[in-house]
């Protein structure tokens, strides 16, 4: 059973395939609703296009709705937005059965085409701008990498006003009602979506966002979850809104943040946080703040994170290893844009100490900037080593402000 074939516009068809009952997706990601794999078909009076496939389990329920919409020797072109194999995972049979079709993606998608399939396919490659014609429909293409993967693109289809978005506005969401007005409350799923699979490309967010601008947009056909098409630009907007810097809605123009994240067993790691916090703080335009790691829950560590230009993590050392809340704080790591952050490590510690080494060298494949050594201090720190602390915090803050240093190799 394929169900109904839904119609975008003017022979404009849905033709994907639902998975109600996935519960997790791409390892990182819950979904309660399920979700759906979306493609379309677009038929012009010179031809068809078909935009994207689905996963390869669900290649039949794909088939069949396309095998009622057209002939294979109809398709002229496939578009492959993105790669990834919920997207893919039906190219090669459909290949096979359409061998006349020109295959479009992306300059990105190039190596990422040949590892899919390990074998050579001929294909073309679609910047910005370039169009296809298929006599009354143009479909128009769009750069816009990195969102998720570096080889998506977008697509407009100029008479329908259609915007064929790749993974951008979608959601993990199964309803086979399809279209927003008619699915249920699926805002959750969209912001979840948008927070786990944008949020680290915020800046390419913001570049496609400025991409699209130019066009009247009638409708969005993403590749998950429901078709958007009541007031497609509040989704824009939503997008718009949490893509801004993170600082945006604080009032605290031309300062920047450092934020101290600390747990402490007997407050010695505590009492070096402290200090340190109050030397980065001492630096001019730089807002310091500390954290205590065991009470924080992991939506505010990603928005602590988020908005700190700097990140100090201390931690004391227990049978050999940093503990796990610090350890989960850099785990979050992966749900944001990291490159650019100064980043530092301390820690109290009885021992041997290697916490504050471990978490640096985690920080350094995170791409953090970690200028100075970690902070490591025997047991109950003395004056003279509180004075150390103050020191290394307003050492960290001064970098972070733009003091050029040197870099460690
Ligand atoms: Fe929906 Fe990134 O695949």
């Amino acid at each position: 059973m394929v169900g109904k074939i839904a119609a975008l516009g003017e022979n404009v068809h849905f033709i994907g395939a639902f998975d109600p009952m996935i519960r997790t997706f791409d390892i990182i990601m819950k979904t309660a609703n399920g979700s759906s794999y979306n493609s379309y078909l677009v038929r012009g009076s010179e031809g068809v296009c078909v935009m994207d496939t689905v996963k390869k389990e669900f290649s039949d329920h794909f088939f069949k709705r396309l095998e009622l919409l057209c002939e294979y020797e109809e398709i002229r072109y496939i578009v492959l937005h993105h790669l990834e194999p919920d997207h893919s995972g039906a190219l090669d049979e459909l290949m096979q059965r359409a061998p006349q079709a020109k295959l479009i993606i992306s300059g990105r998608a190039v190596m990422m085409l040949k590892a899919l399939l390990k074998k050579d396919i001929e294909f073309e490659i679609a910047n910005t701008g370039k169009t296809i014609s298929l006599g009354d429909k143009t479909i128009e293409f769009l750069s816009t990498p990195f969102l998720h993967w570096p080889d998506t693109m977008s697509s407009y289809l100029h008479e329908d006003q259609i915007l064929f978005s790749g993974d951008v506005f979608g959601s993990h969401y199964y309803d086979e009602r399809l279209f927003d007005d008619e699915v249920g409350d699926f805002s959750y799923a969209f912001k979840y979506y948008y927070q786990h699979i944008m949020r680290p490309f915020k800046q390419y967010v913001r570049q496609a966002l400025d991409l699209y601008q130019q066009f009247d947009i009638s409708l969005i056909a993403p590749l998950h979850g429901p078709v958007l098409r009541t007031n497609p630009q509040n989704y824009i907007n939503k997008y718009e809104l949490w893509s801004q810097d993170a600082k945006a809605h604080k009032n605290i123009e031309g300062k920047k943040i450092l934020s101290v994240f600390y747990m402490s067993s007997y407050d010695n790691t505590l009492a070096m946080a402290e200090k340190i916090t109050q030397g980065a703080d001492a630096v001019a335009g730089m807002i310091a703040s500390m954290y205590d790691l065991a009470s924080l829950e992991e939506q505010n560590m990603i928005d602590l994170l988020e908005e700190s230009d700097a990140v100090i993590v201390g931690s004391p050392t227990i049978n050999g290893d940093a503990v796990k809340p610090a350890w989960d704080l850099l785990a979050c790591m992966p749900y944001l844009e990291s490159a650019g952050k100064v980043g530092a490590t301390f820690g109290s510690y009885g021992w041997t100490g290697e916490a504050p080494d471990m978490l640096h060298d985690r920080m350094q494949w995170l791409k953090f900037r970690l200028p100075v050594s970690p902070l490591k201090i025997k047991l109950i720190p003395t004056d003279e080593e509180l004075k150390l602390c103050e020191a290394f915090g307003r050492e960290v803050a001064e970098i972070a402000m733009g003091k050029m240093v040197e870099l460690e190799l």
